[in-house]
């Protein structure tokens, strides 16, 4: 597996296999590994010629500057797990390589539209600005045919796609499911920053979402809302930051289940100082 720092190299890299006419899959990753990352990659492996995996902590997705310096980080471990995998090549830039100070400032009017708005939108001004940025100089480099990225982020993925119909780029998004903890809880790379007692309780979150799913036959859309908010901030250390049920295309809270054929849950709760975000399904 080939570890790449600069971009000149992975312009090389990339030219190289496609002279030899592969077809490269990308997973672009922030590192601090874990299964719901190594899910992506054998797929991604299982799916292309040759899989490039990014490692970058991208400053620029980050509005609280607590949350970017407690970023979890460990390439040294990252790069053992991948190297089992079968990838191709890691890219594991500097901050200066990507954003260089004598540089052309980055983009960052992407027109991402009411996706990038909502939930995230609001609560993390630039967030995904940030995202776009990022994941759009990926795919100026790497021109991947496949890009794979973890339904967690249920909304990131609606960005993403944004950026990619509006930038007119001609890549395949593959959404890959969310990968749980044996209890339940949504693996992420913070749940690295919980202490005992938050992870012991952390697993409520899906809990209530998941016990949400059945109520949801004979109770409302606010009754499910309020009835998941209640519980969660019943917990000691919880607090709902914001849960919405929407039009899983639009993003849009809905009012009645019967508004959407396609129905998701979201949320976002603080567990201490550690924000976790996981979403469920209603209708689909
Ligand atoms: O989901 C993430 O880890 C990040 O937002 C991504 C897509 C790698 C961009 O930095």
């Amino acid at each position: 597996m080939k570890i790449i720092r600069t971009v000149s190299e992975l312009l090389d890299h990339v030219a190289h296999l496609e002279q030899n006419g592969r077809s490269v899959g990308l997973v672009p990753t922030m590192g601090a590994l874990h299964a719901g990352h190594i899910s992506l990659v054998k797929r991604a492996v299982s799916e292309n010629d040759a899989v490039i995996v990014s490692l970058f902590v991208n400053p620029t997705q980050f509005n609280n500057p607590d949350d970017l310096r407690t970023y979890p980080r460990d390439e040294e471990a990252d790069f053992r797990l991948l190297a089992e995998e079968g990838v191709d090549a890691v890219f594991a830039p500097s901050v200066a390589e990507i954003y260089p100070a004598d540089g052309p400032a980055p983009k960052s009017d992407f027109k991402l539209g009411r996706v990038a708005e909502v939930m995230e939108g609001a609560k993390r001004p630039g967030h995904f600005q940030g995202v776009a940025q990022i994941v759009n100089r990926l795919f100026q480099l790497v021109r991947p045919k496949r890009a794979y990225f973890g339904e967690k982020d249920f909304q990131q993925i609606a960005v993403i796609r944004s950026m990619v119909e509006s930038e007119h780029i001609d890549v395949e998004i593959i959404p890959c499911p969310i990968k749980r903890a044996a209890d339940g809880l949504a693996l992420s790379s913070r749940n690295a920053l919980l202490t005992e007692a938050q992870r012991a309780v952390a697993p409520e979150i899906h809990r209530a979402l998941a016990d949400s799913v059945e109520l949801s036959k004979d109770h409302s859309v606010e009754e499910i809302r309020k009835t998941v908010i209640d519980r969660l901030n019943a917990i000691d250390e919880m607090e709902v930051e914001y849960f919405e049920i929407v039009d899983g295309r639009t993003l849009e809270a809905i009012d009645r289940w019967e508004e959407s054929p396609f129905v998701v849950g979201c949320i976002t709760v603080w567990c201490g100082k550690v924000r976790l975000i996981d979403n469920i399904c209603y209708r689909s």
